[in-house]
């Protein structure tokens, strides 16, 4: 399987990197779970990518396997300027995914920084010279609009915004969107809605159809296609230390982010993405389908997945 990113001069690999900040100042709503797994079906779609741990809890940084370790280098020295991202690097099991990862000594930084001299730009500068190495940067960022968050999205292209599809899924948005306005006025004038994503989504109750419906209203063609399903596997993947498509490549779970990263993809303006062709290269496939290439870790399907 593989995707072709293009440039307008068409020549692979060399488009800049595009960085998304996964970012939901509510608590709990799969922000992590998000990063980890769009971050993963990019990879396998055989797109370089980098998921940088933004949020001092580092659940991104443990859901990938990585034990805490606050001597190795990690997205506090990013802000603090004591390592650069290159040095912060580390692979994963799968082959197109690196990570940055965190350590709970960065909830330091909003203290340490608070007088710093372009304390918002940190992350931005950090990130600069990996960009044109990955396709996709994925950012996760913590519960809060702080400094932590404002660096991210301020580094960031645009931002996916993941939502619970409950009845109050847009209380409290606003304030995120006040924010992101805000940066645009001044510190990241491109910044950027790339989606809003309904996570832990039953689509078979009324109340979910509704909340779908108020959302499509809301956001209009920003509300992502894909909708992630609550699915077990999302949340025992992570006590594995994998993402869903390395624990569970055929659950509902992993199926459902390996569409979104198809959908984000496809979104992207200078993408190009290289139509499945049996005769001439068997190999070029949609991230869609990347899931059937990928060998069923549980040779069981559970049914509940
Ligand atoms: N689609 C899903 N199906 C089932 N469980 C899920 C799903 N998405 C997330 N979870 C679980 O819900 C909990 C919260 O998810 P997650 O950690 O991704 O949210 P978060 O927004 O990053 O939280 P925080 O705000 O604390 O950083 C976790 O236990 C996670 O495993
Ligand atoms: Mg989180």
């Amino acid at each position: 399987m593989r995707i072709m990113l293009l440039n307008s001069s068409g020549s692979p690999n060399n488009l800049m990197g595009r960085v998304i900040a996964v970012a939901n100042q509510k608590g709990g709503v799969g922000k992590t779970t998000t990063a980890i797994n769009l971050a993963a079906s990019f990879a396998a779609a055989e797109v370089n990518t980098l998921l940088v741990d933004c949020d001092p809890q580092s659940n991104a940084t443990s859901g990938l396997g990585f034990v805490k370790n606050p001597d190795r280098g990690s997205s506090y020295h990013l802000l603090m300027g004591a390592a650069t991202a290159e040095e912060a690097l580390l692979t994963t099991e799968l082959e197109q995914l690196w990570l940055i990862p965190a350590h709970k000594n960065l909830i330091g930084a909003n203290i340490e920084l608070v007088d710093a001299e372009g304390r918002e730009y940190r992350m931005r500068d950090a990130l600069a010279p990996l960009r044109e190495r990955f396709q996709f940067i994925v950012l996760d960022c913590p519960p809060a609009l702080d400094l932590l968050t404002l660096n991210a999205l301020v580094a960031a292209d645009a931002v996916l915004i993941p939502m619970q599809g409950e009845y109050f899924a847009l209380e409290g948005v606003s304030e995120l969107l006040d924010t992101i306005e805000r940066i645009r006025a001044g510190l990241n004038p491109e910044l950027g809605i790339e989606g809003v994503v309904l996570t832990m989504f039953d689509e078979r109750t009324n109340l979910a159809q509704q909340v779908m419906t108020e959302l499509k209203n809301y956001f209009g063609e920003k509300l992502c296609r894909t909708t992630v399903p609550r699915n077990i596997r999302l949340a025992e993947a992570p006590s594995h230390g994998k993402a869903a498509l390395v624990y569970d490549p055929r659950s509902k779970g992993a199926e459902s982010y390996i569409r979104l990263a198809k959908e984000i993809i496809e979104r992207q303006p200078s993408a190009v993405i290289a139509q499945p062709s049996a005769e001439t290269s068997p190999a070029k496939t949609q991230v869609g389908e990347a899931v059937q290439e990928i060998p069923a870790a549980v040779p069981e399907m559970d049914k509940t997945a």
